[in-house]
Order: C-alpha cells, then structure tokens, then sequence
C-alpha cells in the first residue's frame, strides 16, 4: 500500500520551529486579509508580488520607484500607494506590474517560511483550486496560519482546517497533531457560515471599526478563484 502524506496545521508563526524541515510544502493564510489580497492580485493580473516583512525594506523598494502596498493594524501606512484590501489589486493600473507588499502578519509568514521546498499562498477565496493542486502534488504539507501578533486566529485555522478536511477525506493524506484535529473541527462547525462563526473573531471586529466590511465579505467567500500563487525566491509568482 502507498505510503500516506502528512497534512497538519500550524497554529502560529511562533510556533512554525516545531514544523520547520519536515514539510516540502508550506501553504500560509492570512484570510483577513494578506493572502486574500495576494490571491486576488494575480486574480487581476500582477505579474509578481514582492512580500517584505519590514516598513524599512518596503520604503526602500518605494525609493526605487515599486508600487509598494503596506499595512500596520488594519490601516494603510501613511506614505504607501495603498494597504491590504484586496480590492486595491483589483485596479486596471496594476495589471502586469510587479508589486511590494508588507503587511502585520501575513507577509512576515510568508518570509518565515522561505527554505521550504515549495511556499504557496492560500486563502478561502482559492481554496478549492489550491485543494486540488496540493492534492496533484501528493507532497507532506504543512498550513502555516498567519494570525496575530504571534497570536492564534479564528479565520486562518478554519481554512488551515479545511484544507486538512479534503486532503484526509481524499484517503491520500493522515494528520498526527492536535492542532490538526482542532482546525479540522473547527472547520466543520464554521463551514456553513463563516461569516457568522467569525462574528466575534478578533480580527474581524478589528477591520469592522475601521469600516471595512466589505473586505470581510470578500474575503470570507470561498472559492472565487484558480490562482495558485508561489514564492520563487523573494517574489510571489502565479503558478
Ligand atoms: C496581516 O497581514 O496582518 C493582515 O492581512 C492584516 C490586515 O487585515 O490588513
């Protein structure tokens, strides 16, 4: 019989050094909104998608004439051409340009992750298409949540949780951790109605004081796209 894959989730990047080396794939979400954002980006066309963790390095690809987008807290960082709702990649202006992006959590994952085999970007809004890609690649994975501030989040396990849900529903993959089988329950419960269940996520009351509620829609519907973004060397390229 042919050996099972493992898929497990990682709850925090703080706690990525527990997984770091065993997985040739590392899925990171940041669902509110990072890696919708990212998704939705090539969604529009970007050729290419420069993630830096730091205000610093993004200032410096803004001296060198990129569109840089970058947000702290929620909120566009004064100076930036935009921040981190999706709906600013979905503009004709950013169609074939390469673009920087540093945001609180997500882009900062995406860097911790580097070193893996493969880095692909996942979120609810290309969930199934990633599913199926991960599912054609039959490679251990590991779904890196971005959360906040090294804190766990509601919205990034419960996409952690689905993806594990398929990949063990298809009889190719197994889980071991605990953090798995949470993710993967709270997905069930949340599945038919994340923007309910996520009514008192932090995050989604974070972006709901700063009136961004439509972001939240946006981001919480699943499947409204087939990109499949990875990180080759320091830019995010739609495979
Ligand atoms: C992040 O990277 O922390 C988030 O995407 C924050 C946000 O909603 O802009």
């Amino acid at each position: 019989m042919k050996e099972k894959k493992f898929v497990e989730v990682c709850f925090t990047p703080q706690d990525y050094d527990y997984f770091k080396g065993r997985f040739e794939i590392v899925v990171v979400i940041d669902v509110l909104r990072a890696t919708s954002a990212i998704c939705s980006a090539f969604n529009n066309g970007v050729n290419s998608i420069i993630p830096v963790s730091t205000i610093e390095e993004a200032l410096e690809y803004k001296q060198k004439g990129y569109l840089v987008g970058a947000e702290r807290g929620g909120e566009i960082v004064p100076g930036f051409d935009f921040g981190n709702s999706p709906y600013s990649y979905m503009t004709p202006e950013l169609k074939g340009k390469d673009v920087v992006l540093s945001t609180t959590n997500g882009t900062r994952a995406i860097n911790i992750a580097k070193g893996a085999e493969k880095v692909v970007i996942g979120s609810l809004v290309n969930l199934q298409a990633l599913i199926d890609w991960l599912l054609a690649q039959n490679k251990n994975v590991v779904c890196l949540c971005s959360g906040w501030k090294d804190n766990f989040n509601l919205e990034d396990t419960i996409c952690g949780g689905a993806i594990c849900e398929a990949l063990l529903a298809s009889g190719q993959y197994t889980s071991d951790d605990d953090s798995s089988v949470a993710a993967k329950y709270l997905y069930l419960s949340s599945m038919d109605n994340y923007m309910g269940f996520l009514k008192s996520s932090s995050h989604r009351r974070r972006l709901k004081r700063l009136n961004l509620n439509e972001d939240i829609k946006y981001c919480l519907t699943p499947n409204q796209m087939n990109v499949i973004p990875i990180l080759h060397g320091n830019r995010i390229i739609n495979s």
